[in-house]
């Protein structure tokens, strides 16, 4: 990311060189394993990576916030008072979620002017929204001096933002990654108690490969919304029987005794696959931290195949994808990554066939799909932070 010219535009739609703004970063992240058990209460094992969203920004006093991006045309210059209100279908929901935040904290500011620069591929399902929500909430806590916010709050605030503003029932793990996010580790996140761990992550002769697929995630939001309300379905069938509120309190060897008490066999599948997930989540950071990653690859693909077959959210493009991958001598896990439904895959790629899998994957994935894929040699990358 070239500062000096974000700097230049800014000045461009704002003005006042002698007034410089101050720059934000928070990065995207990548979840290596343990998918869609953020919501439920289970374990997830993201990492932020180096693409991201930069953010310069600058106090004002005409009680006004304006919101531009070099990523999108639509610009926005909105009054204090009507940063509650959404506007329909843009980018600039996400900052007004973390205002409407704020306001709900009687935290008050005259105005700012702000232009955003991302480099996060859009709708790529490496939680482009996430990124811009925790820059803008981190930017604002320093510029706002609200030091009784800890990261863990701007993480929460983030998810809320989401839940509240946007609609989207997600879980706490992108925020929570993004917030938490250090070089060379993953997280290994309870997102019931919300404890974590950093699990030093250190591919010694392998790469962690983003894929996209470049298949827009189109209904994946309703999508989302459904598979959570089927977990929940869950929860009420089994919590006759036990006492839970979430599927991430209970045990693989529980559900394995009493899945029969779910009558609906597609909620049973869901339920499966969250509370198996989870399972496999324990199991990958004893991996990792015995450094066995062919053992984390195999746990890699298991999770694929019950993302397909019991969650139903990967879809043509990233079941082939991940087929492909797989064919190539040197890969030692596959699947896809985030929400599903078109998005990223993430692959363990011993580093002399690299070239190779970026090349033989893109042929085969474009001659079956007609979709033209991108690969991204990931990162891992430390969190939000202000760049000096
Ligand atoms: C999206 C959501 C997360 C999580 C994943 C699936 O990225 O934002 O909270 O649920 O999907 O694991």
């Amino acid at each position: 990311m070239n500062l000096d010219k974000l700097t230049d535009t800014f000045f461009q739609l704002y003005g006042k060189p002698e007034d410089k703004p101050r720059c934000f970063f928070a990065p995207g992240r990548v979840n290596l394993i343990g998918e869609h058990t953020d919501y439920n209460g289970g374990f997830v094992l993201p990492c932020a990576i180096q693409h991201g969203t930069y953010l310069l920004i600058r106090p004002c006093a005409d009680r006004m916030v304006r919101l531009a991006s070099t990523n999108m045309e639509f610009r926005a210059e909105i009054p204090l008072s009507d940063l509650s209100k959404k506007v329909e279908r843009q980018w600039v929901n996400y900052p007004l979620g973390i205002f409407d935040q704020f306001r709900k904290l009687n935290v008050s500011f005259a105005g700012f002017d702000m232009l955003y620069s991302g480099n996060i591929p859009n709708g790529a399902g490496l939680s482009s929204s996430a990124s811009i929500e925790m820059v803008t909430a981190y930017a604002l806590t320093v510029l706002l001096n609200a030091t009784q916010l800890e990261m863990i709050d701007l993480v929460r605030m983030s998810q809320r933002a989401e839940n509240e503003f946007i609609g989207l029932n997600c879980g706490i793990m992108d925020m929570f990654a993004i917030g938490m996010g250090q070089k060379d580790h993953a997280l290994f996140l309870n997102c019931l108690t919300l404890e974590y761990k950093k699990v030093p992550f250190i591919l010694n002769g392998f790469k962690l490969i983003i894929g996209n697929t470049n298949k827009q995630r189109g209904l994946a939001d309703s999508k989302y919304n459904e598979r959570v309300a089927e977990c929940q379905l869950a929860v009420t069938y089994l919590s006759e029987t036990l006492s839970i509120s979430k599927l991430g309190e209970i045990s693989f060897m529980q559900f394995y005794k009493m899945q029969d008490e779910i009558p609906d066999e597609v909620v049973r599948r869901r339920a499966r696959h969250v509370i198996s997930e989870n399972q496999r989540v324990l199991n990958s950071v004893s991996s990792l931290l015995k450094n066995d990653i062919l053992q984390f690859g195999a746990l890699m693909n298991a999770s694929h195949e019950s993302l397909r077959e019991n969650y139903e959210v990967t879809g043509i493009e990233l079941d082939t994808m991940v087929d492909e991958a797989r064919k190539i001598n040197g890969v030692v896990g596959a699947r896809m990554t985030g929400a599903g439904f078109g998005g990223c895959t993430v692959s363990i790629v011993r580093e002399d066939v690299v070239e190779k899998f970026i090349e033989q994957v893109g042929r085969e994935y474009q001659a079956k799909t007609g979709l033209n894929a991108e690969f991204y040699i990931a990162e891992v990358s430390d969190g939000v932070r202000e760049i000096i």
